[in-house]
């Protein structure tokens, strides 16, 4: 059974003109840290590629040094705990599968890494699940219980509370840390989570553009000399 389909939004960062907007990326991955990383992994980003992305080297490294991570075992087999660098991926919140369906009424919090590109209607779908969720179901809907009714996840029943409410989180650039305006920066990391060169691809297109175009004028300008003497 599908959900409702989600409104399309003009994403900003999805332009061919425009890049990701790197406050709104510090913002997102401050609600994907605040709020999400309670029961989602992110698992394919290491540290160091939030560098240049939205931290300074010392804000990356500084945050890694939060997680612990295991050494490699030494001769003995033996592991210790060493604090995480930048090459680190940051730490999944729950051991195994096991855990996390335990913790969450049997449901499976997904690896956001690529989830943007996972779900049908990306971006849109996500803010849509993120602020879909009616204060009361409609009259007549029947949702199982330990599930919550959004009409936008495919079923309408998902294990997934409202995870997002108004002032949830203060943002340090004093943007206002409304449902929507949260969702949206949230959205917009996962897509750079996903996507992370999208940025590079834009750029390189244009340069290819502006090199194939000068190469395509002057090839018709060579046609039009070499056979100039025939007409
Ligand atoms: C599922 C995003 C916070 C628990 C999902 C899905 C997305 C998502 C995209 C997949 C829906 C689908 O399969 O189509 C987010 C974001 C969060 C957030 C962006 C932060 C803003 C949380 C929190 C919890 C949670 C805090 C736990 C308290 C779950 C669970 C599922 C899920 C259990 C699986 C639901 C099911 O399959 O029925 N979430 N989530 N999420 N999330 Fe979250």
């Amino acid at each position: 059974e599908e959900g409702l389909h989600a409104p399309v939004h003009p994403w900003e960062h999805t332009k061919l003109y425009k890049t990701f907007d790197h406050s709104a990326l510090r913002r997102g991955f401050q609600v994907y840290r605040e709020v999400c990383s309670a029961c989602h992994s992110l698992q394919r980003l290491p540290y160091r590629k939030f560098v240049g992305s939205f931290m300074t080297v010392d804000e990356a490294k500084a945050l890694a040094e939060e997680s612990e991570y295991d050494t490699d075992p030494n001769d003995e087999g033996e592991v210790e705990k060493r604090p995480g660098k930048l090459s680190d991926y940051m730490l999944a919140p729950y051991k195994n599968d096991e855990a996390a369906r335990a913790a969450n009424n049997g449901a499976l919090p997904p690896d956001l890494s690529l989830i943007t590109k996972a779900r049908h209607g990306g971006c849109d779908y996500i803010f849509a699940l993120l602020t879909g969720y009616p204060e009361e179901p409609p009259a007549g809907a029947v949702v199982q219980s330990g599930l919550n009714f959004n009409p936008y996840f495919p079923g309408t029943g998902i294990g997934m509370a409202r995870a997002l409410y108004d002032g949830l989180v203060e943002y340090e650039d004093g943007t206002s840390a409304t449902t929507s305006q949260m969702a949206k920066d949230v959205v917009e990391f996962l897509n750079w989570a996903a996507e992370p060169e999208m940025d590079d691809r834009k750029r390189m297109g244009w340069k290819v553009m502006a090199v194939t175009s000068v190469l395509f004028g002057l090839s018709v300008w060579v046609k039009r000399y070499k056979w100039s003497n025939v007409k």
